[in-house]
């Protein structure tokens, strides 16, 4: 148990399914999954960038069928995060990753929705739900399936942005951003993960983004820097996510200390834990093991992540 209680703000759902739990939801679907066993799917869990993890991420899900599925995951998730300290958790799903496979919306956001429905009584963890659009897919997609979910009420609270990002500009999305305010949604993109920092530029002056997710290209930009520091925009980072997804060389590189030094608001996210080699914990640990953080930067970034949050007044209060 790690007890540094924290807010998740930077998850993607699908990314949570461990190998373990891939083998019995294959199992229990009679999905033959292209792997010889269980240590062979490990063995590909060694990525060359952002788009290697998405094939085997995007191709996994093939054995989420059922809205148990989903749901099972789920509290797989929560389960393990409130472990990992974590008491609040915003928590992005991929519906057109489910929809292009002929998965229906209501059985994805129904089996997600009704996990996160018992989660504060289960594992202590209040939660909101994020629709994630697919950068790699044509805008008017994700338009439509904003609207399919304003049509069903789906319980969310907001949209992002994730997938394939170079070549995948914030800039193609406004519609879809526009019409989520509109419907009083919060909105989030991920960028400059792989992408340049025009791309954290559009995602605030085009989409109108409230946090950004990875972000940390912005430090090649002084102008931007000092923009976010004003601002203080939240900068969910991911480090072990970025280490993997070689984005940096090794934790040993990554600019989580120079983005504290500067001023940024960052906070330390999961993103994709069953393929990056932890959860939020995990992230922290090594962190403190490479960086030798003090107990305040800890307590620092983990009040940050609560404060970006958009969790209600009464909660974030009792929380901090
Ligand atoms: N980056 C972009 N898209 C994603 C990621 C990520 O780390 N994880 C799931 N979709
Ligand atoms: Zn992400």
């Amino acid at each position: 148990m790690f007890d540094l209680p924290s807010a998740e703000l930077h998850l993607h759902i699908e990314g949570t399914l461990e190998p373990e739990l891939i083998f019995d939801l294959a199992a229990r679907n009679g999905v033959d999954l292209p792997y010889a066993g269980l240590q062979d799917l490990k063995d590909r869990y060694e990525f060359t960038d952002l788009q290697s993890f998405l094939d085997l991420y995007y191709s996994n899900m093939q054995v989420l069928r059922t809205e148990a599925d989903f749901a099972d995951m789920t509290r797989a998730y929560l389960r393990r995060a409130a472990a990992a300290g974590v008491r609040h958790a915003e928590i992005m799903m991929d519906p057109q990753a489910h929809l292009v496979r002929g998965v229906a919306l209501e059985t994805c956001v129904n089996g997600v929705a009704s996990a996160l429905a018992d989660s504060e009584a289960e594992f202590g963890i209040s939660t909101g739900l994020i629709a994630a659009f697919l950068r790699d897919r044509p805008a008017e997609e994700a338009l439509e399936v904003l609207e399919a979910l304003l049509a069903m009420d789906a319980p969310i609270i907001g949209i992002g942005l994730d997938s394939a990002e170079v070549g995948h500009p914030p800039s193609g999305f406004t519609a879809v951003y526009e019409r989520a305010r509109q419907a009083g949604l919060r909105r989030i993109a991920h960028a400059g993960e792989e992408g340049p920092p025009e791309y954290v530029r559009e995602a605030l002056d085009l989409l109108g983004v409230e946090r950004i997710d990875h972000g940390i290209r912005c430090l090649e930009d002084d102008a931007l820097v000092r923009r976010l520091v004003v601002e203080q925009v939240p900068l969910t980072v991911c480090p072990l996510s970025n280490v993997r997804l070689r984005a940096v060389d090794t934790l040993k590189d990554h600019p989580l200390p120079a983005m504290l030094e500067r001023g940024l608001n960052v906070c330390v996210n999961s993103d994709d834990p069953a393929y990056f080699g932890g959860y939020v914990d995990d992230n922290f640990r090594q962190l403190e093991q490479t960086f030798g953080f003090s107990a305040d930067q800890l307590a620092t970034l983990a009040a940050n992540s609560i404060r970006s949050s958009f969790i209600d007044g009464g909660r974030r209060d009792a929380l901090l």
